[in-house]
């Protein structure tokens, strides 16, 4: 039991709602967790503006408990059959959701399986749909605690998802240095606190390799179980939340890039050193990343990278006075690392 778990009386009725939620990045990554999904480590992420998931969710009263999905107007079995688990798995938070059919019609702003993180905007547009009906099934109207809810539905069904909620920077897992934050839900990093060279920034993703990972983010997630380097890195990611908290309080450009870059390549450090081992870079990863290194060398301009479960290269840098010349030199050299040309361009603006 917490303060998500409900015996309030509900009147469920047909309903039809709509939701749309963006993105996530992180900065601080996610990587491990424990059984509820309890993450390993406290993560933070920029939300994208971008890249969307958009929901239409139908729920039929009263019918037998069933769920039809269509991603892009295809109807999709395997994915009709990951949400029905989770409804059965969240119905002590929801006590109506069980009492109907589910019809989902949902589609991404952004190319299916370009490895970005369609499970975070994905679940976060589900928990929001499922809020709204939450309100109207059962009079609950306060808009704060709803999305608190949200984020903590939406984190149950993939947990980075829990961080697409919120606009701005999003910190996930409990740690000393930010106020409120917890394990169970995201809550929003304090805008005042992010220097303003952090707060009008690009990320452009090269899609260098789409379609199917290897190995997916929950047996990678998994095999931190028997990583024998897992305790060092999650202190590591508190280590660096302290670090964090002052290079965006004092906009220290260089500083941010050394430890975002430093989580990415951690990253996927640990899925090499994992047993067994695997890696998810691609011979274009690794050829932007050298370029980049040698542009920054080079030019001394702001341009720098993380990395997801996946290939792809999300390319960081300020949306500022310099942004054409970094525009200019992703075109004409990073581009051709793509499988096919391959780009999406976002931003961060809070
Ligand atoms: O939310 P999941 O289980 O798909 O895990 C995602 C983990 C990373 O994207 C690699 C890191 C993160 O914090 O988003």
């Amino acid at each position: 039991m917490n303060e998500f778990s409900e015996n309030k009386n509900f009147d469920i009725s047909n309903q039809k709602v709509t939701e749309s939620c963006p993105s996530n990045i992180a900065l601080i990554k996610y990587w491990g967790k424990y059984e509820n999904q309890i993450p390993a480590n406290p993560s933070i992420s920029y939300t994208l503006n971008l890249c969307k998931t958009n929901t239409e969710m139908e729920f039929i009263a009263d019918e037998e408990f069933s769920v039809q999905t269509f991603l892009a107007g295809k109807e999709e079995l395997k994915f009709a059959e990951k949400i029905e688990k989770y409804f059965r798995n969240i119905e002590k938070y929801l006590p109506w959701i069980l009492k109907g059919k589910y019809i989902i019609k949902t589609e991404n702003t952004f190319p299916h399986s370009s490895g970005i993180a369609s499970s975070a905007s994905g679940f976060g547009a589900i928990a929001k749909c499922l809020m709204d009906l939450d309100r109207i099934f059962s009079g609950q109207i306060d808009a704060d605690f709803s999305l608190k809810k949200a984020s903590f539905l939406a984190r149950l069904g993939s947990g980075s998802a829990c961080r697409s909620l919120y606009d701005g920077m999003v910190v996930w897992g409990e740690t000393k240095k930010v106020t409120g934050s917890s394990d169970l839900f995201a809550v929003r990093y304090p805008n005042e606190d992010v220097h303003n060279v952090f707060r009008n920034f690009n990320d452009w993703v090269l899609l260098i390799h789409e379609g199917e990972k290897s190995v997916s983010s929950t047996v990678g997630h998994g095999l931190m179980n028997t990583n024998p380097y897992a305790e060092r890195r999650f202190q590591e990611a508190h280590e660096n939340f302290a670090l964090l908290k002052d290079i965006l309080k004092n906009g220290d450009m260089t500083a941010f890039i050394r430890l975002v870059e430093h989580e990415a390549l951690t990253l996927h450090a640990m899925m090499m050193m994992s047993e067994p081992a695997f890696i998810l870079m691609k011979t274009g990863t690794l050829a932007v990343i050298n370029k980049i290194w040698d542009f920054r060398k080079e030019t001394n301009l702001p341009l720098f990278f993380t990395l997801d479960a996946g290939a792809n290269v999300h390319l960081l840098f300020p949306s500022d006075k310099d942004e054409s010349k970094i525009q200019e030199f992703i075109i004409k050299e990073l581009v051709q690392h793509t499988q096919n040309n391959g780009i999406v361009k976002d931003v961060m603006r809070f």
